[in-house]
């Protein structure tokens, strides 16, 4: 099997429900570039199964002590976690994540040696000329404090939210000036080199559009992570290129 660069992002989301399933979902994906992302809960259990594919978090927290129900980032530094989803649309819609809390979480991330992988993306379909300003200002706001020279560690998601668990993906062509004004603009920042990837109902059919392209470091997915077969056939396609 050949090898490259690309990154695949499993986030698992709250799945699945038993550790017999995480084990076995596990085991499928366990393959170089593949960062697998399960609930916190079943961390532990995966980190046991791994050989090839690296250990994300979908979350963290900045401090630790007194706060109930949260782990922080050298807490999971400690259980094998290399990656940890930040900023992701669910957590800042959901559990209203805004973009002071998302830079502590980087800040936090960073320190505990835990690479970020960061998600931005604009809410609604709209000219690529809006959501590529939607974007930047989500991306410097949630950027916000971080040390310039920290910011070539950071990995992108750009994830259109309108794109997330509808079966919609972004077609190539919307995608590829946002990931390239995301790219320039942490240059700008920083003069640093970062990996962008792609997320939102990303399938075994569409994943070839996206990873062929040289600009294009790889994919999030979702939905499709949870399914033993379209993982496989993910992880197959893109080991392949
Ligand atoms: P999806 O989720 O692949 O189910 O669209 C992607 C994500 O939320 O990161």
């Amino acid at each position: 099997m050949k090898t490259n660069n690309k990154l695949i992002v499993m986030n698992w989301k709250c799945n699945p429900r038993s550790t017999i399933e995480a084990s076995a979902l596990a085991a499928v994906s366990d393959k170089k570039g593949v960062i697998i992302c399960p609930p916190a809960v079943f961390l532990h259990i995966v980190a046991s199964k791994l050989k090839k594919a690296s250990l994300g978090a979908q979350n963290g927290f900045w401090a630790e002590g007194a706060y109930t129900g949260e782990y922080s980032f050298n807490q999971l530094k400690n259980i094998g976690v290399k990656y940890a989803i930040i900023g992701h649309s669910e957590r800042r819609f959901l559990f209203n994540e805004n973009s002071q809390i998302i830079s502590k979480k980087i800040i936090s991330a960073l320190a505990a040696n835990i690479s970020p992988i960061v998600c931005v993306g604009e809410k609604k379909r709209t000219s690529i000329s809006s959501a590529i300003k939607t974007v930047i200002a989500e991306l410097n706001n949630s950027l916000i404090d971080i040390p310039k020279e920290k910011l070539g560690k950071i990995i992108l998601a750009y994830e259109p939210v309108w794109a997330i668990g509808t079966g919609k993906n972004a077609s190539l062509a919307e995608i590829l000036p946002i990931i390239s004004a995301i790219k320039k603009n942490i240059m700008d920042l920083s003069g640093k080199k970062i990996k962008a990837i792609y997320g939102g109902s990303v399938s075994p059919e569409n994943v070839m559009e996206y990873v062929i392209d040289p600009s294009i470091d790889g994919v999030l997915v979702g939905g499709a992570s949870t399914d033993k077969q379209k993982s496989a056939k993910i992880i197959d396609k893109i080991r392949n290129i």
